[in-house]
């Protein structure tokens, strides 16, 4: 089956292990189990001996109930047996087209967004309609346009709240508003919600599957949970054709997802009071460097993030973004993704939940170059 390569995931394949500032990395700093325990004040060696007795079976091929307790609590409506364990996000979202989307269908996109939210179902043979964001409407969507295209007959909408790569968080009026024009159509409602409770300030968003009967939320433990290492992620929702369908289709390509993968994801979720503080604190202090940041550079523009870990940054050179950040990573050692990955020109994204150590310094690379820019023109 054709697919369109993914340009974001191949750009980081080719220059994540390359560079010296990853500011490119979109999930917040991730830590070893050592730290994941000390942070969370559970004891390391009482889990260690009692998992390394147990034998390696499939475990709970729906999902281990104190996992699926675990994930549950994150949402208001949504109990044990509402969840589908996945492999990280990107299985979560690809298993939902997988299992629901056929040829022919209309399917409605958010863009920019994760690729995965048009190309997967473009793939499958749908018709993929995309609807466009933009810096001055603060990327959100204009919901009367969106209303015309959200027409009778559309399978899915898709969504991806908070927004990668913008940062731009829609309010639960908004949810509630588009929740209203999917229910018109009758069609279900993905919601990409990985930077879920990444907010900028102390608001709580709620989740799709919360708010809507055919609603699917996916969620995972790579970013708002720092834990990418274990590939673990979830599909949340209250329709039960939507279940029967994913959990048929869940047999074919994945069984189980590991008891490995459940046991720590498990210990994440117990402390995450702890580990949610840890998120949030973080991007908000590096949001705070990068704004100070970007208003002491001329040639520099963005919307300032409201949620996620991520910023759109628009420069005024006349270089295309894949040079751009080719140049910036070879000769100053930072790296960042072009906008042309998300058709979007004179644009690249920082992924500011790093170290702000690390943060710093790939600001100041990018600021060199910026400066080397100038002597150019
Ligand atoms: C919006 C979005 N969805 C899904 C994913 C995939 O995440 P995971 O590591 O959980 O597979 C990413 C990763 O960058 C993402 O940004």
């Amino acid at each position: 089956m054709d697919i369109k390569p993914f340009q974001v995931e191949e750009w980081m394949n080719a220059y994540e292990t390359q560079c010296r500032y990853n500011i490119a990395e979109t999930c917040v700093d991730s830590i070893s189990l050592e730290a994941l325990f000390s942070l969370t004040g559970e004891d390391l060696q009482a889990f260690w001996k009692s998992f390394s007795r147990l034998r390696l079976t499939y475990g709970d091929i729906e999902g281990s109930p104190s996992l699926l307790e675990g994930i549950a609590s994150l949402y208001t409506t949504i109990k044990r047996q509402h969840i589908i364990p996945t492999h990280g996000a990107a299985g979560a979202n690809h298993h939902i087209f997988y299992s629901l989307v056929r040829p022919g269908d209309r399917v409605v996109t958010l863009v920019p967004t994760y690729q995965q939210l048009y190309s997967i179902p473009e793939s499958y043979g749908a018709q993929v309609i995309t609807l466009s964001l933009h810096p001055e409407d603060g990327f959100l969507p204009d919901l009367s346009t969106l209303r015309s295209l959200v027409t009778k007959g559309t399978r899915m909408l898709c969504i991806n709240n908070p927004n990668n790569p913008s940062g731009a968080l829609m309010p639960e009026s908004m949810l509630q508003e588009i929740v209203e024009i999917a229910r018109q159509a009758d069609c279900y409602l993905l919601c990409d919600e990985v930077y879920r409770h990444l907010n900028q300030e102390d608001i709580y968003i709620p989740s799709i599957a919360d708010l809507y009967e055919k609603g699917i939320s996916v969620s995972s433990m790579s970013k708002v949970f720092f834990l990418a290492g274990i590939r673990l992620g979830w599909i949340a929702t209250r329709d039960p054709e939507v279940r029967k369908s994913c959990l048929s289709h869940r047999d074919y390509n994945l069984i189980s997802c590991g008891m490995w993968d459940e046991h720590v994801g498990a210990i994440a979720l117990k402390g995450k009071e702890k580990v949610l503080a840890r998120s949030q604190s973080l991007i908000r202090e590096n949001l705070a460097v990068l704004d100070t940041w970007i208003k002491h550079e001329p040639h520099l523009s963005y919307c300032k993030p409201q949620a996620g870990t991520t910023a759109l940054v628009f420069y005024d050179y006349d270089i295309p973004s894949v040079d751009f950040c080719r140049r910036l990573v070879t000769d100053y050692g930072a790296l960042v993704t072009p906008g042309d990955c998300f058709d979007i020109p004179h644009s690249f994204r920082i992924g500011y939940a790093c170290q702000t150590n690390e943060l710093r310094q790939g600001l100041s690379a990018l600021s060199a170059m910026l400066r080397d820019e100038e002597h150019r023109m």
